[in-house]
């Protein structure tokens, strides 16, 4: 039976699709047939981070939605860019992107006509029996709307992300609350963007008791290692005991670089590659500019 998990937070911006993009990494490298679906299709970005193009992108959602293919067609096998040289045996490790449409026509026409939320449903459905998966990851846009319901209704696992902010703490526990009505088997809470020098003991505490649901993970703000890979034109890779992340990504170099004593190696690929693998191999040796 596969399992489905959506992300969910109350306002945007929280770490949602970068979130959801890293967990679905961890879970294929495991061994699994994963898909990843972005039911964003306000403001689609998941693609980014699985670094799919658009001009790869022949069908997406929409078009599923708008019977205009098979949600089988919108799939797009994304197990490079997502794990790196993993050699799938048995057709596992697999990762699978259904992504949305980024097109502003396709955009506005879901604002203005809406859709079918019963199709997103069978969608899913037809994509875990279709692409043999074990697990399927919905990524969702901010705030309460109907894909949210359909997605926390249909979920075996719901993680919230939030950020420690009083406007954050009062929109999560709208989520939490309707949640625990849709009766969602498990409830996980992720804390990201914790500023430096917060009493993080604390935090857990009252963020747990407030929503009654475990936090899972508390991710530190850091900025450092993306805005530093981002200002070179190089495409940037880190390695850790053989498992691959771009360097692009936040909260995948954060959790790649989670253990302190570890070793990472960085390939650069550009005409400042030199450069990069130099500042980030500072920056990684400085323990990544935190306190
Ligand atoms: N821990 C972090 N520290 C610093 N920046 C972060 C952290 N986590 C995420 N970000 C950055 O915050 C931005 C938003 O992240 P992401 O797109 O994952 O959020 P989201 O919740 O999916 O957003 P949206 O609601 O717009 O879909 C991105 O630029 C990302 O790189
Ligand atoms: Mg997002």
């Amino acid at each position: 039976m596969a399992k489905i998990i959506s992300t969910h937070s109350f306002r945007g911006g929280t770490g949602k699709s970068n979130t959801t993009a890293n967990l679905s990494v961890l879970v294929a490298r495991a061994g699994n047939r994963v898909g990843v679906i972005d039911t964003d299709i306000q403001s689609p970005g998941i693609h980014v981070i699985f670094q799919l193009p658009e001009s790869r992108v022949e069908h997406a959602l929409n078009d599923y939605l708008y019977g205009k293919c098979a949600i089988e067609e919108a799939a797009y096998d994304v197990t490079d860019a997502a794990i790196g040289a993993a050699d799938p045996t048995d057709g596992r490790p697999r990762v699978f992107l259904i992504p949305s449409s980024v097109n502003v026509g396709e955009i506005g026409k879901v604002l203005k006509e809406g859709y079918d939320v019963a199709k997103l449903n069978d969608g899913f459905q037809r994509l875990i029996t279709d692409l043999k998966l074990d697990y399927l990851f919905i990524d969702t846009h901010p705030g309460v709307n109907e894909e949210t319901l359909l997605s926390i209704a249909i979920s075996d696992k719901l993680i919230l992300v939030m950020r420690p902010d009083s406007q954050d703490f009062q929109g999560t526990a709208v989520t939490a609350e309707l949640a625990r009505r849709l009766e969602i088997p498990e409830m996980l809470i992720l804390i990201n963007k914790v500023p430096p020098n917060m009493d993080v003991v604390q935090l857990r505490e009252r963020v747990e008791q407030a929503y009654g649901a475990e936090v899972v993970a508390m991710l530190p703000m850091n900025y450092e290692i993306v805005r530093l890979a981002s200002s070179f034109d190089s495409e940037i890779e880190l390695f850790k005991d053989g498992v691959a992340v771009n360097g692009k990504s936040i909260i995948g170099v954060m959790m790649l670089a989670a253990e302190c004593g570890s070793s990472i190696v960085i390939r650069a690929d550009g005409t400042d590659a030199e450069q990069a693998v130099e500042a980030i191999t500072q920056l990684v040796a400085g323990g990544f500019g935190e306190p």
